[in-house]
């Protein structure tokens, strides 16, 4: 078998979500797109704004000689200058233009940050539910993944991320707005997870990245704000993309700027700008920074994801379903009313619903509902939701 044994054991590990994507194309072929009530994939299906398209034709006007030649791996400096100044508005911390640091999307800065902080067998703490592909990150890195759960409202819970702590914890990630539970963590809480990790990494003498994960901080619903992580704690990382606030997961555009009193800055930094090249990323797309830098301000229209969490919601709760109001992203993560979430997951397809198992998640007894469709489908599944719970209370 010319493939690595770990890679066959990820591969069947991640496929959970892919499964979902793969049965979903068959059932739309068969019943048509508009009779599967597709969930299952966090693939944003509202417009880029009119914006995005008029800045790329500008753009491509643009014949400067040059444009197209290696750059610093770190990214266009005055790209970096635009995200910086933008980044200390939202983080209320000024942060230095060498802060900064253009990636290919988030995923890409996940993988400089991790291969940047990691030695073999450093321990990073991911909260369940977490975004699955975290552990694969860490994993490529060396590092190994500690899951922490959350409490029963998806909050921090301090004590079990005390608990997880020892000398070997390198790293924790979180994510807020988080996927899948559209769960925000609070300004205090945050501030008392910076304390923790203060506290704890000077228990055994040891220092505790806060990596903050955060491609959906724009996508917030009636009055919620994102927390400040600079100024919640000073060994911080946050990153994020223009995946999901400008709808371009396929340009593969994001970024990451360091807390400036972050401990080794110089060092740390040098080596995230390296790990961009060797990771065979090199840079982050040329035009795409230049297309960013000139945005500012704009992001989806999310009074559209506001709507369609109002009707899911609702139907959702008239259909008998327990779950949390996700206050940001665009993913609900109800409870499953039997203990085998797969198995609900089958019941839902019998009823042409896709959604994806808690245990794709780290936490099974849930599933996920990704709202990046029509509202409409929204609306028709209201039926095959009520439809799938009745059935369960028969399994
Ligand atoms: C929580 C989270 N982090 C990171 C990513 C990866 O984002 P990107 O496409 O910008 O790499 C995703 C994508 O779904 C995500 O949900």
């Amino acid at each position: 078998m010319p493939v690595s044994e770990k890679m066959l054991a990820f591969s069947s590990q991640s496929s959970m979500i892919r499964k979902m994507f793969e049965e979903g194309t068959q059932m739309k072929a068969r019943f048509g797109a508009d009779n599967v009530f597709d969930f299952s994939l966090g693939n944003p299906d509202v417009a880029p704004p009119d914006r995005f398209n008029e800045a790329i034709r500008e753009l491509s006007e643009d014949e400067t000689p040059g444009i197209h030649a290696y750059m610093p791996n770190a990214g266009y400096p005055w790209v970096r200058k635009i995200i910086a100044e933008r980044m200390s508005a939202e983080q209320g911390i000024s942060i230095k233009n060498d802060d900064v640091l253009m990636t290919c999307g988030a995923a890409g800065a996940l993988n400089v940050v991790l291969k940047a902080l990691l030695n073999p067998g450093d321990e990073v703490l991911l909260l369940a539910p977490y975004f699955v592909e975290y552990h694969f990150y860490v994993d490529n890195h060396g590092g190994v993944s500690r899951v922490v759960k959350t409490d029963e409202e998806f909050n921090l819970d301090l004590n079990a991320i005390e608990e997880a702590i020892n000398q070997k914890t390198r790293a924790i990630i979180i994510n807020s707005p988080n996927n899948p539970t559209g769960q925000i963590y609070s300004q205090e809480s945050l501030i008392a997870l910076g304390k923790l990790l203060e506290d704890t990494g000077r228990r055994f003498g040891t220092v505790i990245t806060l990596i903050s994960d955060e491609p959906y901080r724009k996508i917030v619903f009636g009055n919620h704000t994102v927390a400040s992580i600079f100024k919640s704690y000073s060994n911080s990382i946050v990153l994020s993309s223009y995946s999901k606030d400008l709808s371009l997961p396929g340009e593969r555009i994001g970024y990451l700027a360091v807390h400036p009193d972050i401990d080794d800055k110089t060092a740390l930094l040098d080596a995230m700008t390296l790990a961009n090249r060797i990771l065979g990323f090199v840079n982050a797309p040329a035009l795409m920074q230049r297309v960013v830098a000139k945005l500012k301000g704009i992001s989806v229209d999310c009074s559209i994801y506001e709507q369609r969490r109002e009707k899911f919601c609702k139907l959702l709760k008239n259909a008998g379903y327990s779950f949390i109001p996700p206050k940001g992203a665009f993913y609900i993560f109800p409870k499953s009313p039997i203990a085998d979430d797969v198995t609900f997951c089958s019941i839902l397809q019998e009823e042409k619903i896709l959604a994806v198992p808690g245990k794709g998640f780290g936490l099974g007894g849930y599933f996920r509902l990704a709202f990046c469709t029509d509202e409409k489908i929204i609306e028709r599944s209201a039926s095959a939701f009520a439809a799938a719970i009745r059935k369960a209370e028969n399994v």
